[in-house]
């Protein structure tokens, strides 16, 4: 097992990567007291998949509940029957949340946590790669607004988090792409190494390698370093600034036509990860036209993304109707579209400066109209 400290003093806490881990989950909590009963947040598959293994390893009266799958159960009714189980379970301020899952099942235990009796402790068991190195980390927990994603929520750190590799074994092979996204968001920003190292391991990143008994240990061997060196990254960055308030932006790269295109594409055609690796081939190519960047350093990051089986082209989606919408996105701050443009490997700049000819002129070249 392998621990990453997340340090932000009397909010710290420890992110725990291994392999086989769930049984040892009890253990911990009553090692570090963390909490005298459970409330288990889950979906039905996960639970089917992974609930017995890690309740075989819980000492305390324990209680699961099922929220079905998908990001529309990410919602404020659904978190007023979490509220409403938690008082029959007869949960108090010394009472833990587990959330078992991908995303969705991790920000609504999290904001369940935050808010019941004002916050009770909570430990995130991510159980898809998007979690595991993005989601989990960092305490950004919440639900959706019908008219927008995430606005209801807080910061709120777990008091652990706890990851067994395995779990992704079981996952579709477009959840698991849809993680490397953020994987490679890692290595452009923060890790030159570690993106020289995915692309010398993408052609065993995927999910071929969990099928045969042989192969199987390799890859989750390798699985374990991805997610480990992916969650230092974000350690690091979410230390530097909890809350969100500069640095932490870094974090967005290829988000910022990421989100414009997902949601012009009424988040249909492409999935959250698909979107991000199109939007961090954008951002390349306009720091490159900006002479911020190498070319060769954007055919490295498109050519990574396309050997993991991602998306890097714009299909059928106007280049005025994005740009147009960018300008209603989140990230604008005071008028101006902010975007995270790597400067080299391991590096990025966040710039709120780039003419929209330049943000046309990149987005032609991958394919729009
Ligand atoms: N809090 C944050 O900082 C943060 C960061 C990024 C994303 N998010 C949120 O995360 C959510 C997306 O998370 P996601 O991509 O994990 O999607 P998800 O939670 O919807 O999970 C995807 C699917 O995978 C299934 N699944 C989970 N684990 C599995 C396993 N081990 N084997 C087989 N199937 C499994 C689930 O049942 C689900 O249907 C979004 O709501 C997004 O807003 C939050």
């Amino acid at each position: 097992m392998v621990k990453i400290k997340v340090d932000l003093k009397d909010r710290g806490y420890d992110v725990i990567v291994g392999t086989d881990t769930l049984p040892e989950l009890g253990a911990l909590i009553e090692a570090d007291k963390l909490g005298r009963e459970i409330f288990i947040i889950t979906d039905p598959l996960v639970n089917d998949l992974y609930g017995d293994i890690l309740r075989k390893g819980l000492k305390q009266r324990a209680k699961t509940v099922e929220v079905a799958r998908g990001e529309q159960q990410k919602n404020l009714k659904i978190a007023a029957k979490l509220f409403d189980e938690l008082v029959k379970f007869g949960a108090h301020r010394d009472s833990l949340i587990i959330g078992l899952g991908g995303g969705v099942i991790g920000d609504l235990a999290g904001f369940i946590a935050a808010t019941y009796m004002r916050g009770i402790n909570y430990i995130q068991v991510p159980t898809t790669l998007l979690a595991q190195v993005d989601a989990a980390i960092g305490g950004k927990t919440g639900v959706n607004h019908p008219k927008c994603k995430n606005l209801i929520g807080c910061f709120y750190q777990p008091k652990a988090v706890f990851i067994d590799v395995k779990t992704l074994s079981t996952l579709p092979a477009r959840e698991l792409r849809t993680g490397l996204a953020e994987v490679v968001k890692y290595g452009v920003i923060e890790d030159a190494d570690f993106f020289k190292f995915l692309e010398a391991n993408a052609h065993h990143l995927n999910t071929k390698a969990f099928e045969e008994e042989e192969t199987k240990r390799a890859a989750l061997k390798l699985w374990q370093t991805i997610v480990v060196e992916s969650v230092k990254v974000k350690a690091k960055v979410v230390e530097k600034d909890e809350k969100e308030a500069g640095l932490r932006m870094i974090l967005n790269y290829g988000h910022t036509v990421g989100h414009v295109i997902e949601s012009l594409t009424r988040y249909r055609a492409y999935n959250h990860g698909e979107a991000v690796a199109i939007g961090m081939v954008v951002a390349a190519m306009i720091a490159q036209r900006m002479g911020m960047l190498d070319k060769e350093i954007v055919i490295r990051i498109k050519g990574l993304l396309e050997k993991l089986g991602l998306p890097t082209e714009i299909d059928n989606l106007p280049a005025k109707k994005i740009i147009a919408a960018l300008s209603i996105d989140k990230k604008v701050s005071a008028g101006k579209v902010n975007f995270v443009l790597p400067t080299k490997l391991g590096s990025v700049d966040v710039r709120n400066n780039v003419p929209a000819s330049i943000i046309k002129q990149s987005l032609v070249e991958l394919g729009a109209k």
